[in-house]
This record gives C-alpha cells, sequence and structure tokens, in this order.
C-alpha cells in the first residue's frame, strides 16, 4: 500500500501528472507507474490516461488529516479520545480495534481509514468502502453495564450521527430502527457495534461508523442496497476532515453521556427523526417476519410493534417498510 498511497498523494489534486514526473517522485520507471496507476482501480479510485498529458483522477480527493480532523473537537470532548489513528488501508477498522482490545488499547481510542478492504456491515454484510471518498470511523468505548443495554448504545450512536450531520448542515435525513440513517429512504450512514467483555463486566465496544461523502463511480455498481452521499444532498464537494472531526466529537459526547444517563437524554431526538413510527412495516426476526405497526421505542430502546390489538416489544430485528 505505502507506494500506492504516494502516488494517490501525489494524485490528490485533480491534475493531470505524467508518467515520468510521477516515476521520479516515486522513484520507480514509467511502466511500474503504469501498473501501479492500474492497481488503484482495486482502490475503488477511478483514475483517467490521456496519451501526451498523463494520469489525473476523476476526482480531486480530500485526504484524510489527522490535525484538521482534531481541530473539529473541542477540548473537553478531545479530553475523552485516547488516541486518533488514520490508516491508508486496512481490512476493517472495527476489526483494527476490536483485536487490540485484548492487548490493552484504551477505552476512546478512534481508528479511520482512507480505505477498507473487508470493511463489515450488519448481519454479515459487506460495507463497500472505496478509497478517499467516504469516512469509516470506529471508536472504542468502556462500559460497566450488561450487554442488555448495549443495545441502547447503537441508538444514541444514531443520535450522535444525526447530531454531526446537522452541524455539517444536512438535513431532510432520519433514522431507522436500530441504527441506519437513510434519506429519502436511500443509506447515508450505517453503524455497526461489536463487543467484547466477560459476563461479570466491564465490557468493551466498538462503534463503527460507515458515512457516505462521495461514493465514486466506479464503486456504485457493488453495492446492494439503495445509497446516498452527502456530496450529492450538499449539491457539491464537502470538507471530508471537517465531516469526520465532528463525527468524533458527537460520538465520544454520546457515547459519554450514554455511559453516565443511559438512553434518557436521547429519546426525545430519536422520537424526532424516527422515520418509521406510526407506519407500517414488517419486521424479519429470529422466528421469521411480524408485520405490524411501529409505535416508537420504550425507554430501554426496544422497538414497539402493535400487532393484532397487542402492543409487542423487540430488541433485534430488521426492519423494512410495508408498501
Ligand atoms: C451497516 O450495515 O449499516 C453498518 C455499516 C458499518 C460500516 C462501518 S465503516 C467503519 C466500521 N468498520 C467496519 O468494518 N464497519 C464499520
Amino acid at each position: 500500500m505505502h507506494q500506492r498511497y504516494r502516488l494517490l498523494r501525489l494524485l490528490a489534486d485533480g491534475r493531470f501528472h505524467s508518467g515520468e514526473g510521477l516515476g521520479t517522485a516515486l522513484g520507480i520507471g514509467r511502466s511500474a507507474v503504469w501498473k501501479l496507476v492500474r492497481s488503484l482501480e482495486g482502490l475503488g479510485v477511478d483514475v483517467f490516461a490521456v496519451a501526451g498529458k498523463g494520469y489525473r483522477l476523476a476526482h480531486p480527493l480530500d485526504l484524510l488529516d489527522r490535525e484538521r480532523i482534531l481541530s473539529a473537537v473541542d477540548g473537553s470532548t478531545r479530553k475523552l479520545v485516547s488516541g486518533v489513528e488514520v490508516l491508508p488501508s486496512i481490512d476493517s477498522t472495527n476489526r483494527f480495534l476490536m483485536e487490540r482490545i485484548d492487548r490493552g488499547l484504551p477505552p476512546g481510542s478512534a481508528c479511520l481509514a482512507e480505505h477498507q478492504q473487508a470493511g463489515r456491515g450488519r448481519r454479515g454484510r459487506a460495507w463497500i468502502s472505496p478509497f478517499g471518498a467516504n469516512i469509516y470511523l470506529s471508536v472504542s468505548w468502556r462500559f460497566d453495564t450488561s450487554p442488555d443495554s448495549l443495545g441502547g448504545a447503537g441508538l444514541a450512536a444514531g443520535v450522535a450521527v444525526a447530531r454531526a450531520l446537522h452541524a455539517v448542515g444536512i438535513t431532510g435525513f432520519g433514522l431507522k430502527w436500530p441504527n441506519d440513517v437513510l434519506w429519502e429512504g436511500r443509506k447515508l450512514a450505517g453503524i455497526l457495534l461489536e463487543m467484547k467483555g466477560e459476563s461479570t463486566g466491564p465490557y468493551d465496544v466498538v462503534v463503527g461508523i460507515g458515512l457516505n461523502v462521495r461514493m465514486p463511480p466506479g464503486a456504485q455498481a457493488s453495492i446492494d442496497q439503495p445509497w446516498v452521499d452527502i456530496a450529492s444532498i450538499a449539491g457539491g464537494p464537502q470538507d471530508r476532515n471537517r465531516i469526520a472531526g465532528l463525527l468524533l466529537k458527537n460520538l465520544v459526547q454520546g457515547l459519554a453521556d450514554f455511559s453516565g444517563n443511559g438512553l434518557e437524554p436521547f429519546l426525545a431526538e430519536w422520537s424526532r427523526l424516527d422515520l418509521v413510527q406510526g407506519r407500517a412495516v414488517s419486521l424479519s426476526t429470529g422466528l421469521g417476519p411480524v408485520s405490524g405497526t411501529a409505535m416508537g421505542l420504550d425507554r430501554d430502546g426496544a422497538l414497539l410493534l402493535r400487532v393484532d390489538g397487542e402492543t409487542r416489544r423487540y430488541v433485534s430485528g430488521e426492519v423494512s417498510l410495508r408498501l
């Protein structure tokens, strides 16, 4: 990755660069440059090659920068962050942190990557993670409470993502229980919680957020669900480092608040953003699908469904709207 990352830094401005100039900067020959450029396709980066002009990216890249990310995190929240790692490419930022928990990773550690080779989605799905385009952020946190209430941490994280999006100026999106951020029925962001711990606690949780900022055309065909990105909603490119910083800040603040006060401080906001409340839905559960009317959440964040005249409570499952 090292040479490819260096090449991407050189090409990031979106201008033409000659094969010869790139070769000199990287200390390799022109045919090696050509091979390296071809290999960028595997990262989901679109590159043009034009005879006589050289190589150019389809879009300039706004590469992640640790200091610019941290500048969006205010002093009191920064104290809750024990470290921020920005990686060019990793299989999964969630996996990266989960693996380090047993080796003494301090709670409050954050990891962002430009690219994920095997990004993880909920329910065993893949999260398509092309280079330099979107945000892939994971944060580790330690809780003393039992795992039953940790579903609430995912709901708090959803509100945290919503607060960050509002701070960026994005509106018109909502939350679909438990962890989806949707804009006009299309997925804008997803949240994946993974957990480690003994039955007596404490529990280490890694909260991973994937936020679509500008999905490159080359990656779009691989996505198997309706999606949207910030660039299309906002009508142009956005400052990815600022968005990442605001996400980090709101997520860490949200997790700290949830640790101390539970779900209570998040429920009213969640309810305002709830996309399915009052609507006919189908919930896929381990025991098969259940159809009913979504009635919002209870105090613990369980989904309430009105089914055959009675209100039932569910702590897991996948909601789809019945049309
Ligand atoms: C979903 O399926 O909706 C959840 C998607 C979560 C994706 C993020 S990207 C950063 C972190 N690392 C991963 O491997 N997954 C999460």
